[in-house]
């Protein structure tokens, strides 16, 4: 299947790593030129060269916060730059991890969504115009089980996906008028440096070992085993492409079967 996505320009936060990199790599593998950034600009420039050296791709890197809307801005001017237009959003840039509810102060509280969804809606804010003045767009928002399912040390976790959720279907309806196609990927128990840091915190929150926490998790998957960024990566690059035009408003779990819903 040729995915139409030879040439096409593409921003992939949270794309030094895990899920955000695996995205790059399959959107590159196609054909995509690729802009991706984090915040530590040491892993970044290796994941630039890595992957490039990789998927003999076209791919640039820029270092942006986006805990801070000027550096949204710039990623985005920065990539229009490059590429002289912008066709691919991929929001996957996330600090999210689990913790106990009545120990989250009113100060953490208050920045609950700064952990994920803020940067999301920061990219998106820049990054509409262009898709817009083009009439063509792919926005995919990476969200999470947690959206859908409560638990007990979600909290954090589950409102921002929950709220990228409803934000991927409201923009779906505002931006279909453009042949803008907004949709989300849901993952699960992905091999990653954040998935190891959410057994950690699980871990320390239940006063229990790491290994059976691991353990536990990975048994409740009805495929018994993490998924594999690469597995996540695929299915935004087949969001993202032009097989999918007539899809819209929807939510792609990457789950291993983990959702009880369907
Ligand atoms: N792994 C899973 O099992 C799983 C499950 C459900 C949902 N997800 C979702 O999948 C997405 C990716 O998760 P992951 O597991 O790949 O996480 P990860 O391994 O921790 O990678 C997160 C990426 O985001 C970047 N980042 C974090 N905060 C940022 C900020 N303020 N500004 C710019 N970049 C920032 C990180 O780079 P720097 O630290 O250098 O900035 C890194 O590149 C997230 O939205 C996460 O919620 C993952």
């Amino acid at each position: 299947m040729n995915l139409g996505l030879a040439g096409k320009a593409a921003i992939v936060t949270g794309g030094s790593r895990g899920v955000g990199r695996a995205c790059a790599a399959s959107l590159l593998r196609e054909g995509a030129r690729v802009m991706i950034s984090a915040r530590d600009t040491t892993r970044l420039e290796a994941t630039r060269a890595a992957l490039g050296e990789q998927t003999g791709g076209e791919v640039r890197a820029i270092a942006a916060d986006l805990a801070r809307d000027v550096d949204a801005k710039a990623l985005i001017d920065a990539t229009l730059k490059a590429f002289g237009h912008l066709d691919i959003l991929v929001n996957s840039a996330a600090t999210v991890i689990p913790a106990d509810f009545v120990s989250l102060t009113e100060e953490r509280w208050a920045g609950i969504f700064e952990q994920k969804l803020n940067g999301y809606v920061r990219c998106l804010r820049y990054a509409i115009p262009p898709m817009r003045a083009r009439r063509w767009g792919r926005i995919i928002n990476i969200s999470g089980v947690a959206a859908r399912e409560g638990g007990s040390r979600t909290i954090p976790v589950g409102l921002n996906n929950a709220a990228v959720l409803n934000l991927t279907k409201s923009l779906a309806w505002a931006l279909a008028p453009d042949n803008i196609l907004v949709n989300a990927v849901v993952p699960h128990i992905i091999d990653t440096d954040r998935q190891d840091e959410t057994m950690r915190a699980i871990a320390d929150l239940t006063g229990r070992p790491e290994a059976e926490i691991r353990k536990e998790r990975v048994a409740e998957l009805p495929l018994g085993r993490m998924g594999r960024p690469e597995e996540v990566g695929d299915v935004v690059a087949f969001l993202a492409s032009e097989r999918t035009s007539f899809v819209t408003g929807a939510a792609w779990h990457v789950d291993g079967g983990a959702a009880h819903g369907i």
